[in-house]
């Protein structure tokens, strides 16, 4: 049996934090040349929409790039960034430091957001970018309930991820993709049940965006509002 101490086990468990440690620095140019980031990124943020007072919360903020802009576009708006991950959420508190930024870190996983303070208020936007990929279907279902859940009547999710690959040549790309990330949370991408599953949350004007071709995928910006109560 492999015990606890063995040494290739430590390996597995603590590489996907060397790789961040150590390759944190790459993260960005990695963003804007793979993902394309800086070609999406501006529609997202428009379609965020910060306005002054606003309650904007990041699911998968990882170093926080995104929370940032959103600021940079209305410093009066309040963005609570939450991630599992330790060392994602240590970067964006080190680049935080360093842009001066208010941007609130929680650590906590989508699919299971804390119900205390700073999420124990409704949020008037739930964004997310490239994290939806990491999650498995029924995680991802979670994750969603709970953005539901906590936005405010009226508020808007907002979401940039991997959509249904338009091309041979995008499927090879996202092939390679779903090797890196695993093809159990990247399949319904591919196929559109994540779509799906966006379109059956029953968001009022729920609109697919944008199609960004990519060398790893084409990557979609969906949006919708949460309805207000009937009667309201
Ligand atoms: C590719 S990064 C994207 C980071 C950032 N949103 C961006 O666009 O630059 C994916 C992030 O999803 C986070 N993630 C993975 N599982 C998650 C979960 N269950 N809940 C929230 N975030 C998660 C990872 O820790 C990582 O920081």
């Amino acid at each position: 049996m492999l015990g606890d101490g063995c040494g290739a086990t430590r390996l597995m468990r603590y590489l996907p934090a060397l790789r961040f440690d150590a390759l944190g620095w790459a993260y960005e140019p990695i963003a804007m040349r793979l993902c394309r980031a800086a070609r999406w990124r501006p529609a997202l943020v428009d379609a965020v929409a910060p306005r002054p007072g606003a309650r904007i919360l990041d699911l998968g903020c990882g170093p926080g790039t995104v929370g940032r802009l959103l600021e940079r576009r209305c410093p009066e708006a309040l963005v609570v960034g939450v991630d599992p991950d330790p060392v994602m959420l240590r970067r964006a508190h080190r680049e935080n430091v360093r842009h001066g930024s208010q941007m609130i870190l929680v650590q906590a996983s989508a699919t299971a957001l804390p119900h205390d303070d700073p999420l124990d208020a409704p949020f008037h936007v739930c964004v997310s970018s490239l994290a939806f990929h990491h999650l498995e279907p029924r995680q991802k279902r979670a994750a969603l309930g709970e953005a539901f859940r906590v936005l405010a009547p009226g508020g808007r999710l907002v979401i940039a991820d991997w959509g249904p690959p338009q091309t041979a040549g995008g499927r090879l790309a996202f092939a390679v993709t779903q090797v890196f990330d695993g093809v159990a949370t990247t399949r319904d991408h591919a196929t559109g049940d994540f779509e799906a599953m966006l379109r059956a949350l029953g968001l009022v004007d729920f609109a697919k965006q944008g199609r960004w071709a990519t060398p790893v995928g084409t990557l979609c910006l969906y949006h919708g509002t949460k309805p207000a109560p009937s009667g309201a």
